[in-house]
């Protein structure tokens, strides 16, 4: 590609961003500016918690994993942002969604330490099941699992998995979503983790491939990408 020659403000521009950690990305006229647009859409529709470019890489990690066998989860769905850009990249292919919702909204302590370190972390922010239903309503194959994961998890115990998005912000429940998914993924497959930079995400990240070898990309926008091997994990459904 040849080089492209900076106007003296574009120069002067980006050099101003850089300083800030900003950076320009050229998309015009490629299919991520449509992307861009499809992202902006959903954002004014539902409340969406990523940014930009973690919302298009999250477009493109679903569709690149068109090809592999089996079904696509995302566990911290809170309003269904996120969600909803999967539904658009997914196809037909099952999306299984894992949060609590409102279920943790009364004073009581049942549900144990999981429970408890959502409930003392979001407080009373949370999202209403029914209304995430409704907002994912016009998407195929949607499958709801509320409740404190892992325990959410068992419905799903003999499935495999081509992509899944992890954004449970809390060390614990991205642990027990590592230790719940990593070993079922297919070849091939993309677990793409948000907030990774983040010192609760980085931990449980370090405590649960400590001892495994896996290709794991870290994004500068604060994502990784966990690329599934392609002889396939040890996993017996
Ligand atoms: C950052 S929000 C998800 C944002 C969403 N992915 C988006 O981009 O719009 C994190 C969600 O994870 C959920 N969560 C965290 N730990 C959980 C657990 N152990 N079980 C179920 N839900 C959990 C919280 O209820 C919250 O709604």
């Amino acid at each position: 590609m040849q080089p492209r020659r900076l106007s003296i403000p574009g120069r002067f521009l980006r050099s101003l961003l850089s300083r800030h950690g900003k950076a320009v990305v050229n998309m015009a006229g490629s299919d991520a500016a449509a992307d861009l647009e499809l992202v902006n859409r959903v954002r004014g529709r539902t409340p969406l918690l990523l940014g930009a470019v973690p919302a298009l890489q999250l477009l493109a990690c679903v569709r690149a994993t068109g090809n592999v066998p089996g079904v696509l989860a995302e566990a911290g769905v809170f309003a269904g942002g996120s969600a909803r850009l999967i539904c658009e990249a997914k196809g037909d292919r099952a999306l299984h969604l894992f949060d609590v919702f409102e279920t943790l909204q009364d004073e009581s302590t049942a549900g144990g330490p999981e429970a408890a370190a959502v409930r003392s972390h979001f407080q009373r922010l949370h999202a209403r099941e029914a209304d995430v239903r409704s907002t994912l309503a016009g998407y195929p194959n949607v499958h709801f699992h509320t409740g404190v994961f892992p325990q959410t998890a068992a419905a799903v115990a003999d499935s495999r998995f081509s992509f899944v998005h992890l954004d449970l912000d809390l060390e614990g429940s991205t642990l027990a979503a590592l230790e719940f998914f990593y070993p079922r993924l297919a070849p091939g497959a993309l677990l793409v983790a948000d907030d990774f930079s983040s010192a609760p995400v980085q931990a449980a990240f370090h405590a649960y491939f400590r001892s495994r070898t896996a290709t794991i990309i870290r994004l500068p926008w604060s994502q990784g990408i966990v690329v599934a091997a392609s002889t396939g994990p040890a996993f017996v459904a």
